[in-house]
């Protein structure tokens, strides 16, 4: 039995502390990795389809009107089984205070019964948002425990708190 990393997590142009800048790998794609590295955990990364916008403005856009009409984006590929793993991580950029509707379309599809989930978020500000209460939902069956949050411009500086965490 092992762990797996389920995450969301765009590059391109975002948001960092009030400026634009344009960043190769996501801030929750390095998370991810650490994760990884330090549990042997497998990735698994959601991906829409339909590829958000690179423009932060335009994403921001697209992201919202998914949220107001409740979409289920299409992925490019499912995680079906997650029958061989004991902890799921979980991790997500806050979108307008939740999880990316991408993560719903994939979460939606498991059956988490008897599974230990550890959420992380990356935020520019808004930490979880509503996200634990929407993962509870998500997530009905598994046990849920304490969650990481971090700044999305702080995810190169916080290896070492990713660590206690995953050994908690
Ligand atoms: C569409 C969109 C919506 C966002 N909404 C919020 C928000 O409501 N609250 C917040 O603190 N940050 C918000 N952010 C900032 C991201 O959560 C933050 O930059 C995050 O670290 C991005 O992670 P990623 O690089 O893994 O995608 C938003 C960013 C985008 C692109």
């Amino acid at each position: 039995m092992s762990d797996l990393i389920i995450y969301f997590s765009r590059n391109g142009e975002n948001y960092f502390g009030g400026e634009l800048k344009n960043i190769k790998k996501g801030n929750t794609e390095v998370i991810a990795e650490y994760i990884s590295e330090f549990t042997g955990g497998d990735l698994f990364k959601v991906e829409a389809l339909s590829e958000y916008p690179d423009d932060y403005m335009e994403c921001i856009d697209v992201a919202k009107k998914e949220q107001q009409n409740d979409e289920r984006p299409e992925l490019k590929q499912y995680l079906d089984d997650i029958s061989s793993y004991d902890t799921i991580y979980i991790g997500f950029p806050n979108w307008w205070g939740t999880l990316p509707m991408p993560m719903w379309t994939q979460l939606e599809k498991l059956d988490f019964t008897g599974k230990t989930v550890k959420a992380f978020v990356t935020h520019e500000g808004s930490g979880f948002g509503s996200s634990e209460r929407d993962l509870k939902k998500l997530c009905s069956c598994a046990e849920i425990k304490k969650g990481l949050s971090v700044p999305g411009g702080n995810v190169y500086d916080v290896k070492d708190t990713v660590k206690a965490w995953t050994e908690e």
